[in-house]
């Protein structure tokens, strides 16, 4: 079996590929990333990407469409990742999360790959604290990220096919280590704070609801929807990935890192501006689905695996905001440098 895993050299990838590398020993990886942030590398004795078989640094947007012969599973990873970054760089958003994740698929079907699997997210629920969003309920994409998400969801859907399988998986906000560690994600950052300099500062109000999963379990949600022909759920399906208990107050998550990490100051920003990104969700489609793959890791111990592995490289930059763990601000020294162009096209390549 070969399994093409684009974007794998990011946050979420090295997860991902270390699954597939137990669930498939026997499988050719073939990873895909244009490499933005390639040197981001926090703990890893071993570049994650030698678990491989074969690299490609190349642009999603010029696919080649050779890499896809005898593919049998696209994992699709590769995208503008956050709301920063999608606000920033609006156009190459689209431009990447939509035009290019739909020109790929396209590309897939052509080529005989008989599986899909696109990384999108439950930030495309936008603004729903009332009651938790299951996949029928209306979509209310508040910025270009999620907007992104939402359209290439919608012009996936007619291109799925009895030999050409679709799954939209609608990630929760991640949390947890990795090779490759981001600290803009809500969890991350607070850990962060409270292990670099014992505090936590909410930028919000800290009433938002946002839903979480560790990316150990996004990576065993991908392994499912690999195998998922065993279900009959039809060819195309998007479905909300996390679990009931994991949706979370803002606040709630400060006070669990709080309670992990003894001695946390924590300030919320009382005149904040609402944060109308608030949204829950309903995670029992997934279940009824994958009961085998249900997320395990507890929010005790993604906060436990943070701290000790911050720790263990002596992280302590009280100023990481402004550091090269927020995507945005590698993509912008990437462009100060004048490396990348305004579309984040490597120049001089
Ligand atoms: N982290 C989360 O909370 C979360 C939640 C829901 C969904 N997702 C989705 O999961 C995917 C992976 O997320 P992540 O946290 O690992 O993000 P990330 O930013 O850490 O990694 C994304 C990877 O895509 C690559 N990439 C970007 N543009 C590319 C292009 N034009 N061509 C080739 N490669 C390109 C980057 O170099 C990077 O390695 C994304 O699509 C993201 O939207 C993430």
């Amino acid at each position: 079996m070969k399994i093409l895993i684009t974007g794998n050299m990011g946050y979420v990838g090295p997860s991902v590929v270390k699954q597939l590398r137990a669930s498939y020993p026997d499988a050719t990886l073939v990873g895909f990333d244009i490499g933005y942030f390639g040197n981001c590398i926090t703990s890893a004795a071993v570049l994650p990407e030698c678990r491989v078989d074969q690299q490609y640094f190349a642009d999603i947007r010029q696919f080649p469409e050779e890499i896809l012969k005898d593919v049998e599973a696209v994992i699709h990873l590769a995208g503008i990742s956050n709301d920063p970054i999608g606000n920033r760089f609006e156009e190459v958003t689209q431009d990447i999360n939509y035009r290019a994740s739909i020109d790929l698929p396209k590309k897939a079907k052509e080529a005989g790959v008989k599986s899909f699997i696109f990384a999108s997210s439950c930030s495309m629920y936008g603004a729903a604290e009332d009651s938790a969003r299951t996949e029928k309920s209306p979509l209310n994409p508040l910025t270009a990220y999620a907007k992104s998400k939402v359209f290439t969801e919608r012009d996936l859907e007619p291109l799925a096919s009895k030999k050409f399988r679709i799954t939209c998986l609608r990630f929760s906000t991640a949390c947890g280590w990795s090779d490759r560690l981001r600290l803009d994600l809500v969890l991350n950052d607070f850990v962060a704070g409270a292990v670099a300099s014992k505090k936590i500062t909410i930028l919000s109000d800290g009433t938002p609801w946002r839903p979480l999963i560790n990316v150990k379990d996004m990576a065993r949600a991908i392994d499912w929807a690999i195998r998922r022909e065993l279900n009959n759920v039809g060819d195309f399906l998007a479905v909300n990935i996390g679990s009931d208990e994991w949706n979370y107050q803002v606040k709630d998550l400060a006070k669990a890192v709080a309670k992990v990490i003894p001695g946390v100051d924590i300030s919320i920003n009382k005149n904040a501006q609402p944060d109308k990104r608030s949204y829950r969700v309903n995670f029992k489609l997934f279940k009824s689905l994958a009961l085998d793959y249900q997320p395990t890791v507890s929010l005790v111990e993604s906060i436990e695996e943070l701290k000790n592995g911050l720790e263990a490289i002596g992280f302590k930059d009280g100023e990481f905001r402004n550091s090269k763990y927020m995507r945005l601000n590698v993509l912008t020294e990437l462009r100060e440098k004048g490396l990348v162009n305004e579309k984040l096209q490597w120049i001089n390549k």
